[in-house]
């Protein structure tokens, strides 16, 4: 493996050419497998309310539980950049509020970088301010999930050369602001293209086509193994919800047949210990009759 990536590292492939590897984890041992497999971004996504909290949206997922995850994610992650997502109302409220929140995803989880959607001007100057701070922001935009009931649920936007004009704005505007990367979400491939011709920054699309700079998944969709709904943007690599259904029948089978464990998996008692054993055993059977 080589060096550890940073927000430099991921403008340099951009300017190169090369295709920037990015992945969500929530625990450790995923981390783990997505560092060791060569994942350039980790994003310790705000999915983490539905993947792995089994919400609706990901509007109930708490500060506290993000840095909970995240702390997890960093302690597993020692190549790839982390970058911990900004829960719904973490740094709406006001500046003091998101640079508050953003602070303790560096200082107490040890994330790398924070992730917010949208670039409203409040969002601009929030993205101004921490880095001017030293916090690395990725911005989000197109399909925010965040959003959602306002956008009238998960729908593909910028689909006209008005809106897609508006997304181009708002993707220079972060960038102006220095945010590092955006992550273009269910955008039309020809927009989420002209974008990342138009940006320095590298951009990272899911569900935006190919000429994006970088593309990231919810990995719990690409193995499988979240399987409530799969957008049309995902593709499963494996099948880890019937892989794991039928270890764990196989597991249950053998318990109630007996056959787990055996004694290879299980701890023996030394032959001469067994035998004073079942003599005390035997004395005191006999005090008691
Ligand atoms: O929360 C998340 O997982 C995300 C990505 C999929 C971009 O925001």
């Amino acid at each position: 493996m080589g060096k550890a990536v940073s927000t430099f590292t991921l403008k340099k492939y951009k300017e190169e050419g090369r295709k920037i590897v990015c992945l969500t984890a929530y625990d450790y041992s995923t981390a783990k497998i997505l560092d060791r497999a060569g994942v350039d971004l980790i994003l310790v996504g705000d999915s983490l309310a539905m993947v792995a909290l089994g919400h609706k949206t990901t509007h109930a997922v708490t500060v506290e539980e993000m840095l909970h995850h995240t702390k997890a994610v960093t302690r597993g992650a020692e190549f790839a950049l982390v970058v911990a997502d900004l829960p719904f109302m973490s740094y709406q409220v006001d500046q003091t509020q998101a640079i508050t929140n953003a602070g303790r995803f560096v200082k107490e989880a040890q994330a790398q970088a924070v992730k917010l959607e949208g670039a409203t001007e409040h969002n601009l100057q929030i993205v101004e301010r921490l880095v001017g701070m030293g916090i690395p922001v990725m911005g989000h935009l197109g399909f925010t999930p965040q959003s959602i009931h306002g956008l009238g649920g998960a729908r593909v936007q910028a689909r006209t050369a008005d809106d897609a004009m508006h997304l181009l704005t708002d993707a220079l505007a972060l960038e102006k602001a220095g945010a590092f990367s955006v992550v273009l979400e269910m955008v039309p491939t020809t927009v989420a293209k002209i974008i990342s011709k138009k940006l320095s920054i590298p951009t990272v699309g899911i569900g935006a086509g190919v000429g994006c700079d970088g593309q990231i998944l919810v990995t719990d969709d690409l193995l499988g193994k979240y399987v409530d709904f799969k957008p049309r943007f995902v593709r499963r690599y494996a099948n880890l919800d019937e892989i794991c259904t039928d270890s764990i029948r196989k597991y249950a089978s053998d318990v109630l047949t007996g056959e787990f464990p055996t004694d290879a998996e299980s701890f023996a008692f030394p032959e001469g210990e067994e035998q004073e054993l079942l003599k005390r055993l035997n004395v005191q059977q006999k005090v008691k009759q």
